[in-house]
């Protein structure tokens, strides 16, 4: 095996660590911000297999990263279920949302998404013949609690109380949505898997708005059953997990899911999750974004220190989020070359 992202996925400790970058094809490029404008808009790149493609080979020509993520996006499912989706400029996502039983009556089975998203394995099957040979092809898609948020509330929030709220006030609607995201979301991405995605990685960003039972029940357990369905149709796929903001609960999580590799937000100090976290598993992280836009000296000595500190054990860098459109490209390189001579 030559992909140094399967052989770190493997548990394999490497002298350098595998890169690549959350959000690695997105608005800091200007390639990027031409492709979108061919495309009109961001769901309209997301759906047109011959341009996402190209945006997501664009950091790869660039910078030359070890892994490369599909372009698309977490929201596609809920539109592929049947909710309204759109983005408005410089603000984000907005959907329909949920408030009771009947706001979901419309929506379509799980097995029922794949017309719309057949463009996304489009995708897949176009860059498994135009990725370079060493680079790995990752997919993804949002863990149910996190895809819930966005339906629920119609768009992001910083506490996500609309969706709290829906969970205490009528938890049977609350179940069965994240009963038919997870269900959806192990059919998308098997089919991700059957085009060509080589790992799969499932986002939990809000994962850390969950507390004690809520945890377990709405961030491990939906998660849990996506990689055992996973694994069981696709033996030997690896998975990375990405509970955000989990802070106590990330201790375990990765064996209690199933996972192969932990991803860690900024907030996790390195040195720590080095002695705790990566004895368990492969760990991925965490360089601060804002660091890609300020650059300099800090950068270096950051992405270094994090090197160093993952150094005896298998690890991915990463950053501990994405990437700001703020960020200044240049930096990317300087990163790189720190970690190379870390
Ligand atoms: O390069 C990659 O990482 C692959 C593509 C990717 C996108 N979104 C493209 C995108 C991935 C893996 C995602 C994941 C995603 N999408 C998450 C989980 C990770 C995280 O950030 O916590 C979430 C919560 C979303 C939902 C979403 N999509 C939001 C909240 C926004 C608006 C915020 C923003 O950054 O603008 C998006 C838009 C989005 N998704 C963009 C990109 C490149 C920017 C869209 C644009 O071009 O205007």
């Amino acid at each position: 095996m030559t992909k140094t992202l399967l052989r770190a996925l493997a548990g394999e400790t490497l002298p350098t660590p595998p890169v690549w970058m959350m959000r690695q094809a997105g608005r800091y490029l200007p390639e990027y911000r031409a492709t979108r404008a061919k495309a009109g808009d961001f769901l309209s790149l997301c759906y047109t297999s011959d341009l996402a493609a190209e945006v997501t080979l664009q950091p790869i020509r660039r910078y030359g990263f070890d892994a490369s993520i599909l372009f698309a996006d977490i929201l596609l499912i809920p539109q592929a279920l049947g909710a309204d989706l759109w983005f408005v400029t410089g603000e984000g996502p907005r959907l329909s949302t949920i408030t009771s039983a009947g706001d979901m009556a419309h929506f379509k089975g799980k097995d029922d998404i794949h017309d719309t998203l057949a463009p996304i394995y489009e995708t897949i099957r176009i860059l498994t013949r135009e990725l370079p040979a060493e680079t790995t092809l990752i997919g993804f898609a949002g863990a149910p609690w996190t895809v819930a948020t966005y339906m629920i509330a119609g768009r992001g929030t910083p506490d996500q109380a609309p969706a709290h709220a829906l969970r205490d006030g009528d938890p049977e609607t609350f179940d069965a949505l994240i009963d038919l995201i997870t269900g959806a979301t192990i059919e998308y991405l098997s089919q991700q898997v059957q085009a060509g995605a080589e790992v799969i990685k499932l986002f939990d960003s809000w994962a850390g708005s969950l507390n004690g039972d809520a945890f377990e029940r709405y961030s491990l357990q939906p998660i849990k059953r996506i990689v055992t369905a996973l694994k069981s149709r696709h033996p030997g796929l690896p998975v990375i997990v990405f509970p955000r903001e989990a802070g106590d609960n990330y201790p375990g999580f990765a064996k209690a899911v199933g996972a192969d590799c932990l991803a860690l937000d900024t907030s996790v100090d390195a040195i720590w999750a080095a002695e705790t976290l990566q004895p368990e598993t492969c760990v991925q992280g965490n360089l601060d974004p804002k660091l890609l836009v300020t650059g300099g000296q800090p950068l270096i000595d950051e992405a270094q220190r994090i090197t160093r500190a993952f150094r005896g054990g298998p690890h991915v860098f990463n950053l501990g989020h994405g990437i700001t459109p703020d960020a200044d490209p240049e930096n990317v390189h300087v990163m790189l070359d720190a970690i190379r001579s870390a």
